[in-house]
């Protein structure tokens, strides 16, 4: 089955309001200029909470093709939640989807499998599409614990997802093993077919091999315009979740280029 593939800019920490603007309108005009080629692809960006509306107004004002989402979310709905941003707040500022789970959250925030969990049943609720990231930290592909390590972060996140097969088939995964993320690292083709194959084959034994096939699974870490285009042509690779490369209009049109 086609996959349309999706191109994920992850911002990180980085973009001031004029930085943000100025990327997007990099990347909308570059878009633009290639017309009816990259509508085989779809594009998306993740700016910082300060720079979302920003983007939005933007993306509304200039009419570019591009999806807008987050980085992380709340698990709780509007309250007392001091210094967090919830789902429906998202929504309100134009996000179809929420990145959950980087592995930098899972380092630095102490974010768990059952809080990524919870974070998916909470971003199906709020009318998000959640990116769930997985991955294995170097010592756990040297100690050949990587598939290990992903089927429980899978696993976490399963008892978490809708009933209904429409929403289940807009899930996105995101696989971004972490000796590779930011450190120019890429893995191997065969390295991340490999784990590629085992998450859409997991995800058939637990989902059904339809919502599987329809299932997108990104690669990230230290996708750059030179290695996008063999990553994304791989066959379970349905796109890529980028960062550093992200940052820079021209290196994020040229993965797009990659994937159309
Ligand atoms: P990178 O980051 O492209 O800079 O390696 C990817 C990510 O963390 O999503």
């Amino acid at each position: 089955m086609r996959r349309r593939p999706l191109i994920a800019g992850n911002w990180k920490m980085n973009g001031l309001v004029e930085t943000a603007l100025e990327l997007v309108d990099g990347i909308g005009s570059g878009l633009s200029q290639r017309e009816g080629r990259q509508t085989s692809c779809e594009v998306l960006v993740c700016p910082p909470f300060t720079a979302i509306q920003t983007v939005n107004k933007q993306l509304s004002a200039k009419g570019y093709n591009i999806k807008l989402g987050a980085q992380n979310m709340a698990i709780e709905e509007p309250g007392a939640r001091t210094g967090e941003v919830c789902g429906i707040m998202l929504r309100n500022v134009g996000c179809h989807y929420v990145i959950l789970g980087h592995s930098e959250r899972r380092q630095f925030y102490g974010e768990t499998n059952e809080i990524v969990g919870k974070k998916t049943a909470s971003a199906y609720r709020d009318g998000l599409v959640p990116i769930v990231c997985v991955g294995e930290l170097l010592e756990e592909r040297e100690a050949g614990r990587t598939i290990a390590v992903v089927r429980a972060q899978l696993d976490a996140v399963m008892p978490h997802l809708p009933e209904e097969s429409g929403k289940r088939n807009n899930l996105v995964i995101a696989y971004e093993p972490v000796w590779a993320i930011g450190t120019g690292k890429v893995a191997s083709p065969q390295q991340a077919q490999e784990v590629h194959a085992f998450i859409r084959g997991h995800l058939s034994e637990k989902l059904g091999a339809d919502t599987a096939s329809r299932i997108r699974i990104l690669y990230g870490g230290s996708m750059k315009p030179s290695n996008a285009k063999e990553l994304i042509a791989l066959e379970d690779v349905d796109g890529g979740l980028i960062g550093g490369a992200a940052l820079k209009a021209q290196d994020f049109l040229g993965i797009i280029d990659g994937a159309a």
